[in-house]
């Protein structure tokens, strides 16, 4: 039929979609279903012989209409239902729409000519397994392990035959470098990682997030949609309830993942999921075989030794040193820090806590240097309270 609106579905990042709209002129769709309530609620008297005050619009064809991946939640769910029948009724020349879900790409198939098109993610290359390989060590001290099986397992998403996902466990004690580690993998390929906390969730609101529930509600699969990066974390897996292993079959399988509102193809990126199980049998036995076996790879990061424990307290005073004030440099030697800190490597091995007892070290002396300098007054009130 001449006149027939074409679609355009968009598949990616929301600044790629943005960018892909370009400049020119268009309308948001929720800006014409809002207008379009409206009018439904007035009521105009038109007195013949008298000129309305709000003529109706002569209906000019709205050229490019744009909805956006968080504009579905302000629909009605009878709109997403009856999605083709609004858009035959706006009948705009060309219907631009970010992220949609799939009910909605479906019904515009069918009814419309419809192309889709999918941002490319950063990939993974042999550029980016050198880059790897030659800035390890200036992002973690020790896991040399790690480093050598991370490489290996990233070796597939390099070739051009890879087409579903690679999908990872790191395991090992807390605060040794995992999330350290998968965002240090992502930024060589760029792109704000997607990563979510798997603890953050309660048990109901966690169903919703993984099965899906109304369009109003934050989804996994939006969250997959809409993400920029080539790395998906998933931090701390070991914290979801085993009733929702089954959730990650198909991702992991081939790279799929449909919840009730949205379908999500995520071709070979790169999954990493976290967890502080302490060995592979653990592992096993917490997922289930089923679970388990979809892993590519479990990578185990181990506790660090004392002298790497040393290395790091070395480089946490020097990064936190470098951030100071002249006025306080000269109140603070590094040396003398580091060998009040030392003993510490007896005591802690999670990285996370040897940052914070650093900070309130440097904090200490820097407090007592200044309080020094400025002779204490005793006033009558801390007389009385002491
Ligand atoms: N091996 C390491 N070398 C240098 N810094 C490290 C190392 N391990 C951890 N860190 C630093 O310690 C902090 C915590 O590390 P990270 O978040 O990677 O821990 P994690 O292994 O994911 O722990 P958790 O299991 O508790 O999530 C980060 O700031 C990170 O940069
Ligand atoms: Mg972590």
């Amino acid at each position: 039929m001449p006149g027939d609106t074409t679609v355009t579905i968009y598949y990616g990042p929301l600044s790629w979609f943005k960018e892909r709209l370009g400049k020119k002129k268009h309308s948001g769709l929720l800006d014409i279903v809002y207008e379009r309530d409206e009018a439904n609620r007035r009521h105009t008297h038109v007195v013949e012989g008298q000129e309305s005050s709000t003529p109706n619009a002569p209906a000019r064809r709205t050229k490019r209409v744009v909805a956006e991946s968080s504009d579905y939640a302000s629909l009605n769910e009878h709109v997403i239902t009856n999605f083709a029948g609004l858009i035959r009724s706006i009948n705009p020349n060309h219907l631009l729409l970010h992220n949609p879900p799939a009910n909605m790409h479906a019904q515009l198939a069918r009814a419309l000519p419809t192309t889709v098109e999918r941002y490319d993610y950063p990939a993974m290359t042999r550029d980016t397994l050198v880059q790897f390989r030659d800035g390890f060590s200036s992002h973690l001290v020790g896991q040399a392990a790690v480093k050598e099986s991370l490489l290996a397992a990233l070796y597939p998403l390099t070739t051009l035959k890879r087409t579903k996902p690679v999908v990872l466990m790191f395991y090992g004690p807390s605060g040794v470098g995992k999330t350290e580690t998968a965002h240090f993998v992502n930024g060589l390929l760029g792109g704000t990682l997607l990563r979510k906390q798997f603890s953050m969730f309660h048990n109901d609101k966690f169903a919703s997030y993984l099965f899906g529930g109304t369009h109003s509600e934050s989804s996994f699969a939006r969250d997959l949609l809409d993400r920029e990066s080539g790395v998906i974390l998933i931090d701390e897996f070991d914290k979801a309830n085993s009733v929702f292993h089954s959730a990650f079959y198909q991702l992991f399988d081939g790279g799929v993942f449909e919840d009730k509102n949205y379908s999500v193809r995520i071709g070979p990126s790169l999954i990493i999921c976290t967890s502080n199980y302490g060995t592979e049998d653990e592992i096993r036995k917490a997922l289930g075989d089923a679970l388990y076996s979809r892993f590519d790879s479990l990578v185990y990061f181990k506790p660090l030794t004392k002298p790497e424990i040393k290395q790091v307290i070395d480089r946490l005073v020097d990064d936190r040193y470098g951030q100071l004030s002249l006025d306080e440099q000269a109140r603070l030697t590094p040396t003398e820090l580091k060998s009040v800190l030392y003993p510490l490597a007896d005591t802690s091995g999670n990285v996370r806590k040897l940052g914070k007892l650093v900070e309130e070290v440097i904090s200490l002396v820097l407090v007592r240097a200044i309080l020094s300098e400025v002779p204490a007054t005793d006033t009558p009130n801390t007389k009385d309270r002491a």
